[in-house]
């Protein structure tokens, strides 16, 4: 699958852009602050609905602007589709499918995938639990498109039962009076059955990953590792896979936890409180590894999950925005190995230089939001 036309209209730093594509790689070259990186964040938000570098939408939409047009001709085999998505800060966004309205954003999931490689990926391994739980449901939902919409269920089953919660913090402080729990009951079993169904994924995710990430390790430091994974969930989740047992698990977790959740107003247990904790040789990796051990590690996700996609026959498109700058010469050689066969490659940096010999391609000289072929 590759994207063959990238079309923006105010998008970030674009009145408007049209970007013609072809397999293989391509380079974006230019200055710094240019709108490397505003191209190939587009790409990404057609795989994910996200940003990689922003949680909310509304810095994706031109200053002054209302809304923000990515369009993509998306191209896998013989078939031809094209994706129209609107982005309404505030509002609800839309999408297009072949020109057709009557679909939902979520519905454009899973027509392009990428594997994303940048910068901000230091913080999978140094920063806090969200980020990995991002990169873990943000895989899964590339594995199965479905899972965003078991996705938000969750997060609307959570932000349901936050409420009550609340209101039964509240009803006690006042005594007792006003509190139901028959309806608590009713959505510890809503966020058990969808939270057992994520927690489930994101286990199977992390089992079939985990090999992967070790020998990504291995090509790109030799001998550094070996990468290994720990989940950290509800109690009792350590031996549990299916959804139903992962659903008695959690309800199990929310029944011991519920008087300090009815204390404290807010839902302690579940699939959003986890984190998977890396570990490279007998040390975790966040507190303990180095600044180029963590970039090390970072990277193998990347591959990791490049090469888990590939393996399930959903050839990603790799976008790698200015990481080649970041690496020292040999690991840059060996990253640029490992991604210089895909099928289609996207390269941003500030100078030619920085893109390894391997990546042999096209390049776009991309100055002051003009993106011309060279
Ligand atoms: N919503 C927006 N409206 C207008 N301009 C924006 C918006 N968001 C970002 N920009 C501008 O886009 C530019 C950044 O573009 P981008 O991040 O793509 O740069 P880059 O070419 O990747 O640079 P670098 O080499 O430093 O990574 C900045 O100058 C920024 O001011
Ligand atoms: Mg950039």
């Amino acid at each position: 699958m590759h994207v063959s036309h990238l079309s923006l209209a105010d998008f970030r730093s674009y009145a408007r852009v049209e970007v013609p594509l072809d397999p293989g790689v391509t380079a974006f070259v230019g200055p710094n602050g240019q709108g490397k990186t505003n191209l190939v964040e587009a790409v990404g938000y057609l795989a994910t609905l996200g940003s990689h570098r922003v949680s909310s939408d509304a810095p994706l939409v031109r200053m002054g602007a209302e809304r923000a047009i990515i369009r993509a001709a998306v191209t896998q085999g013989e078939r031809q589709q094209l994706i129209e998505l609107e982005l309404n800060p505030g509002k609800a966004n839309r999408a297009r499918i072949n020109r057709s309205s009557q679909v939902r954003p979520r519905d454009v999931l899973g027509i392009v995938r990428t594997v994303l490689f940048a910068p901000e990926d230091l913080a999978l391994v140094k920063g806090d639990p969200g980020e990995r739980r991002r990169f873990l449901d943000e895989l899964i939902t590339a594995r199965s498109p479905r899972m965003a919409g078991v996705r938000s269920d969750y997060e609307r089953v959570l932000k349901q039962r936050n409420t009550l919660l609340k209101s039964a913090a509240m009803a006690r402080r006042h005594g007792g009076r006003g509190l139901d729990l028959s309806t608590l009951d009713i959505w510890d079993q809503h966020l058990a059955r969808v939270g057992g169904e994520l927690l489930a994924q994101r286990l199977d995710l992390i089992a079939t990953l985990r090999p992967l990430a070790d020998k990504a390790y291995e090509q790109l430091a030799p001998g550094g590792g070996p990468v290994a994974f720990d989940y950290r969930g509800p109690a009792g989740s350590e031996g549990a896979h299916s959804r139903e047992e992962l659903y008695e698990v959690l309800l199990a977790a929310l029944a011991e936890s519920r008087k300090q959740e009815i204390e404290r107003g807010v839902t302690l247990v579940g699939p959003h409180r986890d984190d998977l904790l890396l570990r490279l040789g007998q040390l975790p990796a966040k507190g303990y590894a180095s600044h180029g051990e963590s970039w090390s590690y970072a990277l193998a996700l990347r591959l990791a999950s490049y090469e888990l996609l590939r393996s399930e026959g959903n050839e990603p498109i790799l976008v790698l925005d200015d990481v080649f700058a970041e690496l020292d010469a040999r690991r840059r050689e060996r990253l640029a190995e490992l991604v210089a066969q895909g099928e289609q490659v996207l390269v941003t940096a500030a100078v030619d230089d920085d893109v390894p010999g391997v990546l042999v391609g096209a390049r776009y000289a991309v100055s002051e939001g003009s993106v011309e072929r060279v």
